[in-house]
């Protein structure tokens, strides 16, 4: 290419927050558009680009000539330790210390640009929202800059309400008690566009503390008022699903556009022979033989797939009540058990277990989530509830058996069980009964069951039409293109 059409072609610097289910999304987002022609430099840190390279092969980082990887530090010492299970200490990290590295980086790319021709100069940044100090660059730069929330828009709503609950009194909490003493099932009906029967409880966990001075409270409270600094905001969701929260996130920050499910607009516009198809962003190494497995299988929605997404954690006891639940509801079911799933040990199951599922239980470390989800004989999804998982699962018309764990998943379990209809919870304290009467209610159940197997489909349908041509969410993604990051 000749060096006038490289200064004119667009070069966006994509950077996600340094974890499994930051860094999915963000990469669909990049191939979007590498795919409407824009050079990609994506940012990883350093650790991630080594575990990357562990997990997928050096193939994985290579790139392309106009799909570039690039890293910075992340701040933390160097350790084996897995730093990208620890949310507070990677925001606080990333935060403090990621801003130096970054304007390095961006001028480096500028003078590469002018030196050798050999990539665009760099016309915009699209950031993940928990990494606004991408702002301070994007404006000494002069270009545009989209913060992409990868949260729910209810979640992120719910996010950005933490100052008002701050100024009304009720977090942080006044003792730790407020936990389980009923406190957090107080309503919170006040906060335009979230649903009305939304509990503090169902606001993203991290109001769950005694202390002022909580890394994760300040966190979220700077981040949210970091987000009127942007040129604009994408989010994985479609309007149909998350109509008001969008509408009452358009009133309060730039422009929002929802150009979600990003997994069916990748699908739609990344064909397989589309040079980047073969780019993924795995940080664990995935299993090989369960496609086939469920492939040998004949019978439609006939399996449970239990995913916990990358970061929950659970005690032994737990990890029982599950493999108990799911053995005596006497469903085939594929388990994905994450090897550091289990709190501080690995995870240990029982031989008799293993005895009495052996013929219809199979159990992987890691595995390509969306090809499970959209495999015909998956019915069920127990889930975490984690944003990815929540949205993957409404793609793909399957229902869910949530059991939140951390973060805004608490939002989006209540969301999907009681607004969209397309899910059962699970208490905390899950007991092996509860586990094995929801997957039969999910499976069989003739009433409630089969009111959610059908809402699922419903909201199916409608994430296809969010992303076909004329779709809302289709042309969400162009006008943002030209509105925003070409402008
Ligand atoms: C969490 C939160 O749940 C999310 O809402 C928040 O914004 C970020 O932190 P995580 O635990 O990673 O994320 O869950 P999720 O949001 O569901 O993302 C997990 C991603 O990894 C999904 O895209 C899923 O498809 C993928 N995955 C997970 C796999 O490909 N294979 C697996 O075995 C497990």
């Amino acid at each position: 290419m000749g060096s006038a059409s490289l200064i004119e072609k667009a070069h966006a610097v994509c950077v996600p927050f340094p974890a499994q289910g930051h860094m999915n999304p963000m990469l669909k987002v990049a191939k979007l558009l590498h795919s409407h022609g824009f050079h990609i430099t994506f940012v990883l840190t350093e650790f991630n680009h080594r575990r990357l390279v562990l997990s997928s092969g050096q193939e994985a980082v290579k790139g392309l000539s106009d799909f570039q990887f690039q890293t910075i530090p992340d701040g933390l010492p160097f350790s084996e330790e897995d730093a990208t299970q620890d949310i507070p200490t990677l925001c606080d990290s990333t935060s403090m210390n990621c801003l130096p590295h970054f304007r390095r980086l961006l001028a480096e790319l500028n003078e590469e640009s002018i030196n050798n021709n050999s990539r665009p100069p760099v016309s915009c940044i699209v950031s993940d929202g928990a990494m606004s100090f991408t702002l301070d660059v994007a404006r000494e730069l002069g270009i545009p800059e989209v913060l992409f929330w990868t949260t729910s828009a209810c979640g992120y709503l719910a996010y950005n309400y933490y100052r008002h609950l701050i100024d009304r009194g009720l977090i942080p909490l006044k003792d730790i008690g407020n936990v389980s003493d009923g406190f957090l099932d107080a309503k919170v009906d006040w906060i335009p566009g979230l649903m009305k029967d939304m509990r503090l409880k169902d606001f993203p966990t991290f109001i769950r503390t005694v202390d002022a001075n909580d890394i994760m409270l300040n966190f979220v409270v700077q981040e949210m008022s970091q987000a009127s600094q942007a040129s604009a905001i994408i989010l994985n969701t479609f309007e149909d699903l998350e109509q008001s929260a969008i509408i009452a996130l358009e009133k309060i920050l730039p422009p929002i556009y929802s150009i979600g499910p990003l997994t069916l607009l990748n699908r739609n516009e990344i064909s397989n022979e589309s040079p980047t198809a073969t780019i993924t962003a795995s940080l664990w190494k995935k299993d090989d033989f369960y496609l086939e497995w469920l492939n040998s299988h004949h019978d439609p929605c006939s399996i449970v797939y239990v995913n916990f997404g990358s970061i929950t954690v659970m005690t032994n006891e737990q990890l029982l009540e599950f493999a108990w639940g799911l053995a005596n509801s006497g469903y085939h079911f594929l388990w994905v058990i994450r090897p550091d799933l289990v709190k501080g040990e690995s995870s240990v199951l029982p031989l008799e277990f293993i005895e009495e599922t052996k013929e219809r239980g199979l159990m992987v470390s890691w595995c390509a989530q969306e090809e499970v989800l959209m495999h015909p004989t998956v019915s069920v999804f127990l889930t975490h509830s984690g944003w990815n998982s929540t949205i993957e699962s409404i793609s793909f018309g399957v229902p869910m058996i949530c059991w939140p764990f951390f973060a805004e998943q608490q939002t989006n379990c209540r969301y999907s069980c009681v607004e969209w209809g397309v899910g059962l919870e699970i208490d905390n304290n899950v007991k092996r009964k509860e586990v094995e009467e929801l997957i039969r209610e999910m499976m069989t159940g003739e009433q409630k069951g089969k009111e959610i197997r059908n809402k699922a489909m419903e909201w199916k349908e409608s994430a296809i039409k969010a992303i076909d041509p004329d779709g809302a969410s289709q042309i969400n993604l162009e006008r943002m293109i030209n509105e925003v990051l070409r402008n």
